[in-house]
């Protein structure tokens, strides 16, 4: 069992943590016209933390008395279950194949009170099919109404479209960036491919970030940026670039 990806729990004091509460306040704050009861996290490429981001933003809700509900989307390589250990192999796809109902999947982790977990139970071959159907679609408003904040853990967005038909039946989407990973022209079709399904990108998690950087110390494990940062970034970026191109 792998728990190393639960910060929040293990080391609840550590700027780790506390970068992940901030997280938790700036979700907060991007619900301040319509409240922010359900998220998606995705990422460009894989490996870039999603899972990790996932996690301890659902510990983090819990540890501040929301009832959160953590869904295993990822039908493709599922990784909730090495973290709380269950049997991923009843979830989701049982919910959604086979009617099982919800609470015969549910995982309650005992350590924390409020989170509930899904795992993703056996592995689809139409994962993008699943994740798109209306019975998807009912299952996440059901949730909502249940829970004050559900998330959901999905794929690479990059790679398959999973995420993507995700972020349309949720009010919030986080991408995961991966400093030195992350691929610029990768990350900017993604963004596009969020804006052409009308997600509502609430920003973006610098994850990986190097801890000595710059030439001080830079403690924050990921930081957050909310889209209209992202926004201005790209932009900045874009015109420096356009502008050392004319200098040539
Ligand atoms: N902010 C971070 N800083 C350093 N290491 C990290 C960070 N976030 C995640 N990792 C590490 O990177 C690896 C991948 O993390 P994680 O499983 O969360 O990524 P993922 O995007 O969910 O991957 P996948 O695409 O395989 O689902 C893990 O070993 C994790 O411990
Ligand atoms: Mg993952």
């Amino acid at each position: 069992m792998s728990r190393t990806r639960l910060h929040t729990l293990e080391n609840p004091k550590s700027p780790v943590s506390e970068a992940f509460r901030t997280l938790r306040t700036n979700i907060q704050f991007s619900g301040i016209d319509k409240p922010i009861n359900s998220l998606v996290i995705t990422s460009t490429g894989p490996g870039e933390g999603k899972s990790t981001v996932s996690i301890n933003i659902a510990v983090a809700m819990a540890q501040a008395e929301k009832n959160v509900l953590l869904i295993d989307c990822d039908l493709r390589k599922p990784s909730l279950h090495r973290t709380f250990t269950f049997n991923h192999l009843n979830g989701l796809t049982n919910i959604l194949v086979e009617d099982m109902e919800y609470t015969d999947v549910l995982y309650e982790a005992e350590e924390i009170k409020g989170l509930h977990v899904i795992g993703s139970g056996p592995i689809p071959p139409n994962p993008a099919e699943l994740l798109g159907s209306n019975k998807m679609k009912n299952f996440v408003e059901k949730m909502k109404n249940i829970y004050d904040m559900v998330i959901l853990d999905a794929p690479p967005i990059g790679l398959v479209t999973d995420s993507a038909v995700l972020s349309t039946i949720v009010d919030g989407t986080i991408l995961v960036c991966a400093v030195g990973e992350a691929d610029i022209n990768a990350t900017k079709r993604a963004k596009e491919l969020l804006d052409k399904v009308k997600a509502n990108i609430l920003g973006v998690v610098l994850s990986k970030v190097p801890i000595n950087q710059g030439g001080y110390y830079r403690y924050h494990y990921s930081q957050y940026y909310d889209s209209s940062y992202y926004e201005y970034e790209r932009t900045r970026k874009d015109n420096r670039r356009k502008k050392r191109g004319k200098a040539k």
